[in-house]
């Protein structure tokens, strides 16, 4: 099984992508939408908390876990890989999404100047700065944190006027501090789910990237070039979707984001 984790519903924008262009596997989803946002917390509990995931999906049989967040890829994943598996899972893998995000729109700036739009805790980290600069040090990163934005979305407030204008707000600073940005980021996996309402207020120079497209491709080439962890995992195409809230605001979520009538969504505990 592949598992994906995310603190909500934000990774089932990177989920579709994967399963549009990989439907054979075997899928298991978990969102800790009980405990969403993470992106206010520090680095300690968003650790904490993205471990207690891991570990259940892992249970569950997961043998390759997508963290399907960029906060818990920023703040969580080097401690998962460096100490958490080769101590207790060193056969088993654990993959963020920022380092595949980085790789390809480093290829895509001509005017070499980036704006990321994350959570405050993925901008404190510096996790984008840090990897687009080893990929290519002439390129200025511009971050842009908008805090308010999940909140709103696990909220399900998704026709509420102050959404646009919170997203109007975030892209206007993230405009001012560069003039010469032609690529952003949605480096919140929360945020493709409203890349609409994000392209509007964008000019037409700047080109609006959401990664699930990117992490789907990176995905299916890893897998092949790592035969030894693909053979281990389950392709009978289920698709199996948890969450640690059971309530009429999440089902809902699901719903709307997943556009599935077939829906097998169940509640499970981590804490
Ligand atoms: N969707 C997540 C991300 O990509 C987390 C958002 C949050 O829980 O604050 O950062």
């Amino acid at each position: 099984m592949i598992g994906f984790f995310d603190s909500g519903v934000g990774g089932l924008a990177i989920f579709k992508e994967v399963e549009k262009l990989l439907p054979s596997y075997s899928y298991l989803y978990l969102g800790d939408n009980a405990r969403a946002p993470y992106g206010f917390h520090s680095p300690e509990v968003i650790y904490r908390f993205t471990l207690q995931g891991i570990r259940w999906l892992f249970k569950k049989g997961a043998k390759l876990v997508i963290l399907a967040c960029n906060t818990a890829s920023a703040v969580a994943l080097r401690r998962i890989q460096q100490e958490f598996l080769p101590q207790h899972f060193p056969e088993r893998r654990v993959l963020g999404i920022i380092i595949p995000t980085a790789e390809e729109v480093v290829s895509l700036t001509k005017s070499k100047e980036i704006g990321i739009l994350a959570t405050q805790a993925t901008v404190h980290s510096f996790a984008y700065p840090k990897e687009i600069a080893k990929l290519d040090s002439s390129i200025k990163t511009h971050q842009q944190a908008c805090p308010l934005l999940v909140p709103i979305i696990e909220a399900g407030e998704l026709e509420w006027e102050g959404l646009e204008l919170a997203v109007k707000k975030y892209v206007n600073q993230l405009l001012e501090k560069s003039s010469k940005l032609d690529v952003a980021v949605l480096a919140c996996t929360h945020y493709a789910l409203i890349e609409n309402i994000f392209k509007k207020f964008f000019p037409s120079s700047v080109a609006v990237f959401s990664q699930g497209p990117i992490v789907a491709q990176k995905l299916a080439i890893y897998l092949k070039a790592h035969p030894e962890i693909d053979s281990e995992l389950k392709k009978e195409g289920e698709r199996i979707f948890y969450t640690t809230e059971d309530s009429w605001r999440v089902r809902n979520l699901f719903h709307l984001f997943l556009e599935r009538k077939d829906l097998d969504l169940k509640k499970v505990s981590l804490f």
